[in-house]
């Protein structure tokens, strides 16, 4: 595809570098034209080099190849990032005083603009007549991601990820109306890793989650436009950019995060493996053989479950919030891995459990990595499978759906 990549003059722009790379990696011939503002903030040099194209925002440049006219007419899809207040209120009102406006005058393909600008200004009343003017026009705004700003403030106003734009650009190419991000301006907190619980300075009781599932749905989750905190226990894997991470380690640490990340967010979802018993006692000093003492017996005690009381506080406090668990199950001689999967459901009170389904079962009969997605709200149960990425895409839109389509605790 020609794409046309319009930036704007906001400090997000330095986050379009990136998107000009997802769309050359994946073949797109993209011609960069950043405004005079744009241009403060990241080099013509460095959109020149990464789409390998020259780049100019001025009418009067090359003026025999009628630039302001070719780029529009050519362009397959046009991609506006970061869409400052002042670019929307500029093609809203038709204006032409600028490369890029001229070429948004000209465009015959689909436009999205990904905005990007503090709170105050996305939500004036001039931005939002300017941004149903565009909509009204079929142009595609997305909703801004919500979360940290560049200063201190934090709210709506954020550039969604460049994954995210870059999913939203393709949908919009292929002439899908569900182009909008699904979990724009929401706030997702997701636990991942396993719990390590000390024995003494050096040791520690543990498990065998690598974290992954946790990470794949974090990726899901920003791309889908939320604004993600990932709760990282022990992990093998990187968390991903773009996320705001805080690292624990033990139960209780994790119950402290889960509790307080809770308190605003719209969706939590307990990836985490969570111990269920820690160690009553904690040496101080590393525990020692000694031939002159019996060995030493470790006593448990039952660490609290953190989902049960996320949805028993979610519940007092009458909070809207969507709450997902996961389960690992295997079915035995009493039962299959659904009807335990249900009674967990219930046990636990949450909104959607993710069933991971561990060794082969004749009901389900799929590789490791296939889940079955329970609904509290009596859908019939959900398969997916395939990576974990995959997997968890899946996850991340029945979380948008029942977030945009399903009242809560309906
Ligand atoms: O009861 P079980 O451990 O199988 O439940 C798994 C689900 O409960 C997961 O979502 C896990 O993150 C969560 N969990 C929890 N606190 C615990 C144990 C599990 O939140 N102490």
């Amino acid at each position: 595809m020609r794409i046309v990549l319009g930036v704007g003059g906001g400090i997000a722009a330095y986050k379009v570098a990136s998107l000009l790379r997802l769309f050359t990696e994946a073949g797109h011939d993209v011609t960069v034209i950043p405004t005079e503002a744009a241009t403060r903030f990241v080099g013509v040099a460095t959109w020149e080099a990464l789409s390998g194209n020259p780049v100019s925002n001025s009418v009067f440049d090359d003026v025999h190849q009628v630039n302001h006219v070719r780029l529009g007419h050519e362009a397959d899809l046009i991609v506006v990032a970061p869409a400052t207040a002042d670019l929307i209120a500029r093609a809203a009102t038709g204006q032409a005083n600028d490369l890029l406006t001229n070429t948004l005058l000209m465009a015959r393909g689909p436009v999205l603009f990904a905005p990007a600008m503090h709170t105050e200004m996305w939500q004036h009343a001039a931005t939002r007549a300017n941004v149903e003017t565009l909509r009204g026009r079929g142009i595609a705004v997305l909703d801004p991601a919500s979360g940290r700003l560049t200063g201190a403030d934090s709210g709506p106003g954020r550039l969604p990820e460049p994954e995210a734009i870059f999913d939203a650009a393709m949908a919009l190419s292929q002439g899908r109306s569900d182009y909008q991000l699904p979990l724009a301006g929401r706030t997702v907190t997701i636990s991942a890793g396993g719990t390590r619980e000390p024995l003494d300075p050096v040791r520690f009781l543990g498990n065998r989650s690598s974290g992954k599932q946790g990470v794949a749905l974090a990726v899901a989750a920003r791309n889908a436009g939320a604004s993600v905190r990932l709760l990282a226990a022990h992990m093998e894997v990187p968390p991903p950019a773009g996320v705001e991470v805080v690292t624990v380690e033990t139960a209780l640490q994790l119950r402290e995060a889960a509790l307080a990340a809770a308190a605003d967010s719209d969706v939590v979802i307990m990836a985490a493996a969570v111990a269920d018993f820690r160690p009553a006692e904690i040496s101080d000093t590393k525990i020692k053989k000694r031939d002159d003492t019996a060995d030493p017996v470790i006593t448990l005690v039952r660490n609290p479950d953190i989902l049960q009381e996320l949805v028993e506080l979610r519940d007092v406090s009458d909070r809207s919030q969507l709450i997902v668990g996961f389960a690992a199950e295997t079915g035995d001689g009493r039962g299959d891995v659904l009807a335990y999967a249900e009674a967990k459901l219930r046990r636990k009170g949450c909104d959607l459990l993710v069933v991971n389904h561990v060794g082969t079962d004749k009901v389900f009969g799929q590789d490791t990595n296939s889940v079955v997605i329970l609904a509290r709200s009596g859908s019939e149960p959900q398969l997916a499978s395939g990576t974990k990425s995959e997997v968890s895409g899946a996850v991340i839109s029945r979380v948008g759906f029942e977030l945009n389509h399903v009242s809560p605790r309906a």
